[in-house]
């Protein structure tokens, strides 16, 4: 039996599983626990199951001296020092493949929602301002026929781009590996919808520079992480009227606090990180974070890991 600390209750029966086999602790908060607490129960635990949330540093990293085997419950790993925990051999899991649909969803009602101006809707039925059917009344704007242009074309940008050829779009793409240039893209596209994992290259990715090239009619919907989008300049293009409209799943910091000159800006929709938020999704992340976790602590190779060269050096 290994000792194993999980940084909060997860959905589902997948802790129990975890429970059966291990002797594991878990953080009973709503929030995530403090670094300090982080640091105080986690000295000889050999497995740690860890949420976006949760900073694993390399400061933690080195002190769980026992720490073998790392599992994020998230696909994205930005919240991980993956190179200090390769530097000791530690593989860390994630969780791919399965919120890519329900996150691809989300990226389409941001979309519709922001354009179609539904939280503005709602909010002036509940006022009591529907006096009648008027036509001009909170008029937006098509996605149907729309260029959108997706930065990131993995798993989750090619279901959003799936999508979007029901809905007649054109579609245009950015990554890694190809696609237009981000300057054409930016330029020519009627949404422009973010996708990429947040790295050193793609932190304020879209910043003032980039939302300057947008349409003045263009929306920017961001699903991926927050940093990928400057808050400062998206607020002042916002403002500026630079572009039309913004959706955010994902903001940095995250959460918002209250005051924060976001929550003031025109034409913002956001929301509390909900990408993979289904019942169905939030359990299968949970199943596949222990069965990773599991893996790793019997010697095994990980099913799902974001750093397989640790595998490599092993054989070596
Ligand atoms: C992830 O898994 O990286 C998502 O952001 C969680 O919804």
């Amino acid at each position: 039996m290994a000792r194993v600390f999980v940084t909060r209750e997860l959905p589902g029966t997948a802790l129990e599983r975890l429970a059966a086999a291990h002797d594991t602790d878990v953080w009973p908060g709503r929030r995530p626990p403090p670094p300090a607490e982080l640091r105080e129960r986690t000295p000889d635990v050999e497995g740690l199951l860890s949420l976006l949330t949760d900073p694993i540093d390399a400061e933690l990293i080195a002190a769980c001296s026992n720490l073998g085997v790392i599992s994020n419950y998230a696909v994205g790993v930005d919240n991980v020092d993956v190179a200090a925990a390769t530097a000791r051999s530690i593989p860390v899991g994630n969780t791919p493949g399965v919120l890519t649909d329900s996150t691809a969803d989300l990226a389409l009602a941001l979309m519709l929602g922001i354009a179609r101006r539904i939280v503005e809707g709602d909010a002036f039925v509940r006022a009591g301002e529907w006096v009648t059917w008027e036509p001009g009344l909170l008029l937006g704007h098509d996605l149907h026929g729309a260029t959108v242009g997706i930065i990131g074309f993995g798993r989750i940008g090619q279901a959003v781009g799936r999508r979007l050829e029901g809905f007649g779009c054109e579609i245009l793409q950015t990554s890694r590996s190809g696609g237009v240039d981000l300057s054409e893209l930016l330029e020519r596209s009627d949404f422009v919808t973010v996708h990429c994992p947040l790295t050193p290259e793609t932190r304020g990715l879209i910043g003032t520079e980039a939302l300057r090239r947008m349409k003045p009619t263009a929306y920017l919907v961001n699903t991926a992480r927050g940093p990928i989008v400057d808050s400062d300049s998206l607020c002042s293009a916002l403002a500026q009227g630079e572009i039309a409209g913004a959706a955010l799943d994902v903001t940095d910091p995250e959460p918002l606090p209250a005051d924060h000159p976001l929550l003031g800006a025109p034409n913002l929709v956001v929301i509390p990180h909900l990408g993979s938020a289904t019942h169905a999704t939030r359990e299968r992340m949970a199943d596949m974070a222990v069965d990773n976790l599991l893996a790793g602590l019997a010697g095994e190779r990980m099913p799902y890991c974001a750093n397989p060269e640790v595998y490599e050096a092993t054989r070596a």
